[in-house]
């Protein structure tokens, strides 16, 4: 739930704000994101990590929710950001965010989009391969700047969650491998190339994890490798950056970690494998995303029809689906309904609440309880705010909902809902 979600009247309330009549107000599908839920969040965890170590930053991993307003946020709260390409970095921009506190990501940069990056002076690029290595170097070059950079280690950790979501393995797209010997060989080429500086190491070991002893094991192998290349070559990497990952409850049935868990697991494994080493603290960073914003979220949708088929399920169909979450189609992803103007009520139905998407698999919620449902019934959909937005699409013509940030009793329209005009904008 999100932090400031509470039942008035009947209605739930979301930063103060009836979420039925704003349901009236603005339509329906609306993504809804509670401003409190998401800055406390980010407090938490900037405090988590330096009240431990010092020398700590969060980056906010903005592929999980971006939108302007999402990034001043974010800037106030004087995290750093991690956008995974171009048009995560024009927004990032676009607000003034400060592009030194800015970190490119993705396994297949584009040379434009590398070029935007080095140009705006983002603090960090994540080089992913050797052939990006030469890219950026030779990009670099032609700007004559030198740009730091970390390399993303695939330290061969199995993080305890979705195959697809699942990035620190052996059998990955991303990152210099650990097999053969193989990232520490490519050391050498990323301290040779020219216009390019070492910074750090980065990894990340996968997302929606809830058992953190995966953590402390990619950590050893990272500072194991930090070590061996101060040995090798006589440098002191600085930074080391272990990605994001932290999972959250979706369901009353998730017990994830906290993010003082989180921050306690990480920040001794790293005070652990240094002084192992005799090596100094590096400057220690994380990317979380989902945990930062998904239980700011909560979408609302209007039910616009009811299928019950006796001894199997009961469809309820809302004017959304996998087109603002296609979590539930793609991962099984589990979410809590609640009918906003019913808020106060038991949940004794169990109800599956469908998409209006021309496929069967076109699911927000499976089979979860839920109050009783009428036809007109706003139903509030909670734990959104992460990938839901950002993975949004115009399947069968649907245009994408308004992001509606609430606050103190006050919403305000972050992101415009979608045109048919805009659908059609870029045909020619
Ligand atoms: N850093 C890197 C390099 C990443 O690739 C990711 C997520 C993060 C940080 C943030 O991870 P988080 O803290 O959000 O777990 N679409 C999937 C999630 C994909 C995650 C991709 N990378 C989903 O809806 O569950």
């Amino acid at each position: 739930l999100p932090l400031t979600a509470e039942v008035r009247d009947e209605h739930l309330f979301v930063g103060g704000v009836d979420m039925v009549e704003l349901a009236r107000e603005q339509g329906t599908a609306l993504y809804v994101m509670d401003e409190r839920d998401m800055r406390t969040r980010m407090e938490t965890y900037l405090e988590a990590f330096r009240s431990r170590y010092g020398n700590a930053d969060v980056v906010y991993a903005s592929k999980a929710f971006l939108n302007k307003e999402a990034a001043r946020i974010v800037n106030e709260e004087g995290l750093c950001l991690d956008v995974s390409g171009g048009g995560e970095l024009a927004c990032a921009l676009a607000t003034g965010f400060p592009a030194e506190r800015i970190f490119m990501h993705g396994n297949n940069k584009t040379p434009q989009e590398l070029r935007e990056a080095i140009q705006a002076g983002v603090g960090r690029i994540v080089i992913d391969s050797r052939i990006e290595l030469r890219r950026i170097s030779e990009i670099a070059g032609e700007l004559g700047v030198e740009q730091p950079v970390y390399m993303r280690i695939t330290p061969g950790v199995e993080a305890d969650t979705h195959q697809y979501i699942r990035t620190g393995c052996e059998d990955s797209k991303f990152g210099f491998t650990m097999r053969e010997d193989f990232a520490f060989k490519c050391v050498k080429d990323v301290l040779a190339a020219p216009n390019v500086r070492l910074a750090g190491l980065h990894c990340h070991i996968g997302s929606q994890i809830f058992a953190l002893h995966s953590y402390p094991e990619a950590v050893e192998v990272m500072v194991d490798l930090m070590a061996r290349i101060r040995e090798a070559y006589g440098i002191e990497l600085s930074e080391l950056d272990m990605g994001g990952g932290l999972g959250v409850a979706y369901t009353a049935d998730d017990k994830p970690a906290s993010i003082d868990e989180f921050a306690e697991t990480i920040t001794a494994a790293v005070r652990t494998a240094c002084a192992k080493h005799g090596m100094p603290e590096p400057r220690l960073l994380v990317e979380p995303g989902r945990s930062l914003v998904a239980t700011a979220g909560v979408t609302l949708y209007t039910v616009g029809i009811i299928k019950t088929l006796p001894n199997i399920r009961k469809y309820v169909a809302v004017d959304g689906g996998m087109s603002d979450n296609i979590r539930t189609a793609l991962y099984h992803a589990d979410y809590e309904p609640v009918v906003a103007n019913k808020a106060a009520q038991p949940r004794t139905e169990i109800v599956t609440i469908a998409g209006k998407h021309c496929e069967s698999g076109d699911a927000v919620v499976i089979d979860m309880p839920m109050q009783r449902p009428d036809l007109g019934d706003v139903v509030a959909v909670f734990g959104t705010g992460a990938y839901n937005h950002t993975m949004s699409s115009n399947y069968n013509g649907q245009p994408r909902p308004a992001v509606v940030f609430v606050k103190d009793g006050e919403a305000r329209v972050t992101t415009r809902r979608e045109t048919y005009e805009d659908l059609y904008s870029r045909d020619i």
